[in-house]
């Protein structure tokens, strides 16, 4: 889908969102909000930030809710697993969160990439995400494997907790649409 695809409006949890693709112009924004939502974000720099909105805007999205930017979510397909997205890094802001939008965010993502599988890692201490993309392969009837992708002995034990990859798939289109339908 192209990267200036129609926004998305969800308001099924009590709280209208518009999902739409980020673009240059919000990454001041971003930035702000994921520096206010630390530890838990893996701050990267502004530079990264702008790459992905400029390069990889068509799966990357962002979430407004009275015209201010709320959540970031960034993903891609990887050039050797064409069938896969890749979820990176999600934020939703302190007070918008318990309101299902990372699970909307990525079948956003998911439906965005026109993809069968879907990739993300976790730290083993987020237990929401953990939840999340459980329940994710829960609704979409889909399989979903774990397995430590990069050890904290890689990151060099400076602290950086373990990324556990979970692949969930194959993901059908009928399935991904009931959901999002239920998710809004
Ligand atoms: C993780 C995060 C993205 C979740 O966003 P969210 O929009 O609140 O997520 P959702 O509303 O879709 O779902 C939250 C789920 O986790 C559960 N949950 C929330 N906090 C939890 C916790 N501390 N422990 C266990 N479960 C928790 C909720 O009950 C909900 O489950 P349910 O749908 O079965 O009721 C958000 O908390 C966040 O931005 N955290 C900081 C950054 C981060 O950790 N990003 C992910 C790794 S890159």
């Amino acid at each position: 889908m192209a990267a200036n695809m129609v926004p998305v409006h969800s308001g099924k949890a009590g709280l209208d969102f518009k999902i739409r693709n980020v673009q240059v112009e919000d990454i001041a924004e971003v930035y702000k909000m994921l520096v206010a939502n630390r530890p838990y974000v893996g701050l990267n720099s502004r530079y990264t930030y702008f790459l992905l909105a400029r390069d990889f805007s068509d799966t990357c999205v962002v979430a407004e809710h009275e015209g201010k930017i709320v959540a970031f979510s960034t993903g891609y397909v990887p050039p050797n697993r064409r069938d896969t997205f890749f979820n990176w890094e999600t934020v939703v802001k302190r007070g918008y969160r318990g309101y299902g939008l990372q699970k909307r965010l990525l079948l956003h993502q998911i439906k965005m990439a026109n993809v069968k599988y879907f990739e993300g890692t976790v730290n083993p201490s987020n237990d929401a995400s953990k939840r999340n993309f459980a329940k994710l392969a829960e609704l979409l009837k889909a399989k979903c494997e774990t397995k430590v992708l990069f050890s904290e002995a890689d990151f060099g034990n400076d602290g950086h907790e373990a990324e556990v990859l979970y692949r969930i798939g194959p993901i059908s289109q009928e399935a991904l649409d009931s959901v999002m339908n239920l998710f809004g």
